[in-house]
């Protein structure tokens, strides 16, 4: 051949070649892994649309903390389900609240662990929104006194970054002064700053038992159609003092993902919701497609779109074939 085409395949001739030009790399440090919590004891539950994940109660949060950590995952994600909800989400912002009895057991398990706080109300409230309600509408300003709140008591608890995914107005500024007044001016924000209204979150609503009783979440979380809007949340929470930036849910976002990492240097996480799990979970329980080879393709392709950082259910299993693949 005279050389007028270029022969690619030189590069993809073996495993040896192919790992020497790999252009991005999945790590355990990449995941952050959601628990749900629950009141009581000897409850250990599996979510039926997401096999493999669990309600926990703390008695049996100690083995899940001990596997995590053997797995070598660095990072967790507490969402509680309070025995009790009320329309102000009392056990949100409650010192002995499911999530704030958690993080101190988790810290005093395992004080290496990095623990992320959900800041949010849905799961604490007995309407399933997001903030406090009147006549039928979730109310900006008095639902942020509630998240500082909140926010508060999770670092008070031994929170070590407060992820608030509530998507009120103003919700990063509100908790970074709360947090300051508070003594916590060292907690980082990890802001759900571009999180969508979406149907993707279903499995988790399941999980948390919080989806809303009336109406849906479409007055606060975003239009799954627009793009440049993102980049509006985004900037403005990096304007009230983000540590780092979320996008939510990832697969159907991937763009979104890409362009936040372009504009913005700050860590950015991508969350590989729920739906997105259980749908994997589903065909692979048929046997219809090959549930680790398309888990790691998906991941790797978060990471390639951008994300730092992705919260992920498959976060267990990823780790413990990465363990594999060394
Ligand atoms: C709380 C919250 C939700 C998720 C994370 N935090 C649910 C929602 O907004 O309805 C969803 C996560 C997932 O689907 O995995 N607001």
């Amino acid at each position: 051949m005279n050389g007028t085409f270029q022969r690619h395949r030189r590069l993809r001739s073996s495993a040896g070649m192919r790992n020497l030009v790999r252009e991005t790399h999945l790590h355990v440090e990449d995941f952050i892994y959601p628990l749900f919590v629950v009141e009581g004891s000897g409850v250990k539950e599996e979510v039926s649309s997401m096999p493999g994940v669990y309600n926990l109660s703390l008695d049996y949060l100690k083995e899940e903390i001990d596997e995590v950590v053997q797995l070598g995952i660095q990072s967790v994600i507490l969402f509680g389900i309070p025995a009790h909800k009320d329309p102000i989400g009392t056990e949100a912002y409650a010192t002995e609240g499911i999530v704030q009895q958690a993080t101190r057991k988790i810290k005093e398990w395992a004080p290496q662990l990095i623990v992320v706080a959900d800041t949010c109300l849905c799961e604490f409230t007995d309407h399933g929104h997001c903030g406090v309600i009147s006549h039928g509408d979730v109310l900006n300003d008095p639902s942020l006194e509630l998240l500082v709140k909140t926010a508060v008591s999770q670092a008070q608890a031994g929170a070590d970054i407060i992820a608030p995914s509530n998507m009120m107005d103003g919700f990063v500024a509100a908790i970074r002064v709360g947090l300051d007044e508070a003594g916590f001016e060292h907690i980082p924000i990890m802001s759900y700053a571009v999180k969508y209204a979406s149907k993707f979150y279903g499995p988790f609503r399941d999980a948390a038992n919080s989806a809303p009783s009336f109406g849906d979440r479409k007055t606060y979380q975003m239009d799954p159609a627009n793009r440049r809007e993102a980049l509006r949340e985004a900037a403005s929470d990096i304007a009230e003092g983000a540590d780092f930036l979320m996008v939510k849910p990832a697969l159907a976002y991937m763009d979104i993902i890409r362009d936040v990492r372009d504009r913005f240097d700050v860590p950015l996480v991508a969350y590989n919701v729920s739906g997105e799990y259980a749908m994997i979970k589903a065909a692979a329980q048929n046997g219809w497609i090959d549930e680790k080879g398309i888990t790691m393709e998906l991941l790797v392709g978060l990471k390639r779109a951008g994300a730092d950082l992705i919260i992920t259910y498959s976060a267990k299993d990823a780790a413990r074939w990465l363990k594999e693949l060394d």
